[in-house]
């Protein structure tokens, strides 16, 4: 592939993550025709050419035929499902680049009691944690406890896979659910029981391309759903970059203890590692610690991050795939940037969908704003409607942190729908 060749490329995801990642590569001068599998997203809708096949696991040979037929050269997946279910293994060729780990590598992220014997393998510092198959060993461990634990599905449960309950019935409860009544399948049919960490939490996006690492600019994300993180864990109500709980000492040492141990782990097992890692950490009073891995980028981080990249975002991609990281310049604006989720009343638990948006064309004039849908339909009458609990992600830019900030939040003014709600401290 010449660098000057223009790439049609497939993108598979539905949420904002995924319109932050069509808009970077629809401002790219090598793309050719963007292909996308989620069209009933407005915004992606508008900058790509809907996918007229399935896209599953089940029926993947019909997504592969489609991109022989369409001659796409780059596949980027979003969320981890189709990473999981080796859509990278199974779309990659020799003429066309898959941006996403393979299946083995996803493990770290679909299979929490895998990646934590990794870490201890490699001396990766993580919380302290047990893995459990059975219910009632994992009830009398429980119960022998004295420390508040952190309860986690081992797979993949869409964000709703860890507690951190605040009595024993609670934590009980959670084992029942998952254990027992099967609340996330077989996902949650093992279960880790953790020390709990203190301290603030920063997630590092680096791209791995088998060899190399490449830090990308670092970004907070807001999860619980209320301000001062109260209420519960959520997907995401915000993000912020750069995070200024992370200093270059704290890199570095993210960098040695952790990140790079954990490529040298992975090429150990064998896995070539290429794609993001995004790594969660806690930066405790004894050093940083590892929360989990995801083998995506963070969905609302992404926006945050890649409203500031400068770099052609298909470069970026091409180069992590054929392991040539150090070719590329991978550029930041030093500009920090803001983004505020806007949310369906009744999220995280039931989100109360199907009402109308008003606003978007107004914040969208605003200058070094955008706005992503993340969960928005059109309706028949050509109009915006809500469709899930995070329902646009408002992105802005500015001199300053508290400039974008401003911004964002000026921006999430114009926006309205019946029951929005949305942090009001997201990079204060
Ligand atoms: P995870 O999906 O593993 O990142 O967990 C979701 C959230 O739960 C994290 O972002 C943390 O806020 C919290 N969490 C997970 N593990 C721990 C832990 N060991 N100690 C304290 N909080 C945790
Ligand atoms: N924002 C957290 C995640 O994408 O997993």
């Amino acid at each position: 592939m010449e660098a000057t060749d223009r790439i049609n490329t497939l993108l598979v995801g539905a949420g904002g993550r995924e319109h932050a990642l069509a808009l970077a590569l629809s401002q790219s001068p090598r793309l050719g025709t963007l292909h996308i599998s989620n069209p009933e997203n407005p915004g992606l809708a508008s900058l790509g050419t809907p996918v007229d096949v399935p896209v599953s696991k089940a029926e993947i040979y019909r997504l592969n035929q489609y991109c022989d037929k369409h001659n796409i050269g780059l596949v980027i997946l979003g969320p981890e499902g189709p990473i999981a279910d080796g859509f990278t293994d199974a779309l990659a060729t020799d003429i066309r680049l898959v941006f996403a780990p393979n299946a083995a590598a996803a493990r770290l992220e679909s299979d929490k009691a895998w990646a934590k014997q990794l870490m201890r393998s490699a001396s990766i510092p993580t919380a302290e944690a047990r893995v459990f198959s059975r219910f009632d060993r994992a009830m009398d461990y429980l119960q022998s406890r004295d420390e508040a634990p952190v309860i986690k599905a081992a797979g993949l449960a869409a964000g709703k896979g860890v507690v951190l309950p605040d009595s024993l019935e609670a934590g009980i409860e959670f084992l029942r659910a998952c254990m027992e009544d099967g609340r996330f399948g077989d996902a949650g049919r093992t279960v880790l029981i953790e020390e709990r960490l203190e301290g603030p939490e920063v997630s590092i996006h680096a791209l791995v391309d088998g060899r190399n690492m490449y830090i990308l600019e670092t970004a907070q994300d807001y999860k619980r759903i209320g301000d001062n993180d109260t209420g519960p864990n959520t997907g995401g109500m915000g993000a912020c970059s750069p995070n200024i709980h992370i200093d270059e000492r704290a890199m570095e040492t993210i960098q040695r203890e952790i990140l790079v141990p954990t490529i040298d782990a992975l090429r150990r097992e064998g896995i070539d590692y290429r794609g993001v890692l995004y790594t969660g950490l806690m930066l405790t009073p004894a050093g940083p610690k590892v929360l989990e891995y995801n083998v995506r980028f963070g969905d609302p981080e992404c926006q945050a991050i890649l409203a500031r990249l400068r770099t052609d975002l298909i470069d970026m991609c091409i180069a992590t795939c054929t392991g040539r990281l150090n070719s590329v310049d991978i550029d930041f604006s030093p500009e920090p940037s803001c983004c505020v989720v806007l949310a369906s009343e009744g999220y995280p638990e039931s989100p109360n969908i199907g009402q109308p948006i008003s606003g978007i064309d107004e914040a969208q004039a605003l200058q070094n704003v955008q706005v992503l849908h993340a969960g928005t339909r059109r309706d028949d009458s050509g109009g915006y409607i809500t469709a899930s609990g995070r329902v646009l992600n408002v992105v802005a830019t500015g001199s300053t942190r508290q400039d974008a900030r401003d911004l964002a939040y000026h921006a999430a003014k114009a926006i309205s729908f019946p029951g929005m709600k949305y942090r009001t401290d997201i990079g204060s």
